[in-house]
């Protein structure tokens, strides 16, 4: 077993090996959730904060969830109505939370940066639930767990990540954990939304669909971030859907075999059809979210239990 973080802020830092620690953990804690059981005592008698600064119900209810399955006391700080509104700082928020002795932090928020800057300021373990465009790191580890478990192995795969590249932290983490595996990753989207840097990330880039899913072993789609967008990023809906929306037809130039997948929430009739994103067959959005409680329930044991 190798895992030698004290947070848990990004893919960026994890060595090959912590990866593979974490989702192995993660495989017990699949078939604790699907016991009668449920629950292990990783973390009783432990304290978590949930600080969501941007709006989240499958990342917030997963780690709730993952903390109680564990015995910790978790608590939800509804920071829509926190004193950030009255002024206060970040910092300051987590300053006054880390007096009251949490043994986990789980941030979100809206800017890249942020949760580093947080993990400076306070005594305990950090969890990044999304900072921004920067980094998901749980979400690239449930993706992993999702593909290793349909696929048999993390490595030598084709995965097409499609869609809002350049807003999406979920394609961010999941290009540098798929990267560190040895896998084939693509970025297939219209080229208004790919990172400027794309270049650097060394890897393939598309703006047609059908030539970017050939062959494909997993395609992964993605919203359009509307929220971060100031607007002139893509024409119509329905034009996009058209080019770039993931349909029974597009999705026949990927392998016979290749699997579906899409973090949430979905935008049915945009990004992808709502029939492939319901075909048992293909998708395994519903596998995604049950590894998820998996994924963070390793994660928090291995940072704090
Ligand atoms: C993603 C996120 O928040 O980055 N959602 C999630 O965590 N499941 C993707 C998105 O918002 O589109």
């Amino acid at each position: 077993m190798t895992f030698t973080q004290n947070h848990l802020l990004g893919i960026e830092p994890l060595q090959p090996a912590e990866i593979t620690t974490i989702l192995d953990l993660a495989e017990d804690y699949v078939a604790l959730n699907r016991s009668a059981e449920k629950h292990a005592t990783a973390l009783s008698g432990m304290t978590q904060i949930n600080m969501f600064f941007e709006a989240s119900t499958r990342t917030q209810a997963s780690f709730e969830l993952a903390g109680k399955r564990l015995g910790a006391d978790v608590m939800n700080m509804a920071m829509a109505q926190s004193s950030l509104k009255k002024g206060e700082t970040l910092i300051d928020t987590a300053l006054t939370l880390n007096a009251m002795h949490p043994d986990l932090l789980v941030v979100r928020h809206g800017s890249s940066g942020a949760v580093n800057l947080l993990a400076e300021k306070v005594n305990c373990a950090v969890l990044n639930a999304g900072d921004g465009r920067h980094e998901h790191p749980t979400q690239a580890l449930l993706d992993a767990l999702t593909i290793r478990r349909a696929k048999g192995r993390l490595h030598r795969l084709t995965v097409a990540i499609c869609g809002d590249i350049a807003h999406s932290r979920v394609a961010r983490s999941n290009l540098l954990l798929l990267g560190k595996m040895e896998n084939r990753v693509r970025l297939v989207g219209p080229p208004t939304l790919m990172p400027a840097q794309v270049a650097e990330f060394g890897v393939e880039v598309f703006d047609d669909m059908r030539a970017g899913l050939e062959g494909a072993d997993v395609v992964m789609m993605l919203r359009l971030q509307r929220e971060r967008m100031d607007g002139g990023f893509v024409p119509s809906e329905r034009e996009y859907f058209h080019r770039y929306g993931l349909d029974a037809e597009k999705l026949a130039y990927a392998k016979e075999d290749a699997i579906v997948m899409h973090p949430g929430p979905m935008n049915r009739g945009v990004e992808i059809d709502g029939a492939i994103a319901d075909d048992i067959n293909r998708s395994v959005i519903q596998e995604q979210v049950e590894m998820g409680v998996a994924v963070r329930m390793a994660a928090m044991d291995l940072l704090a239990g």
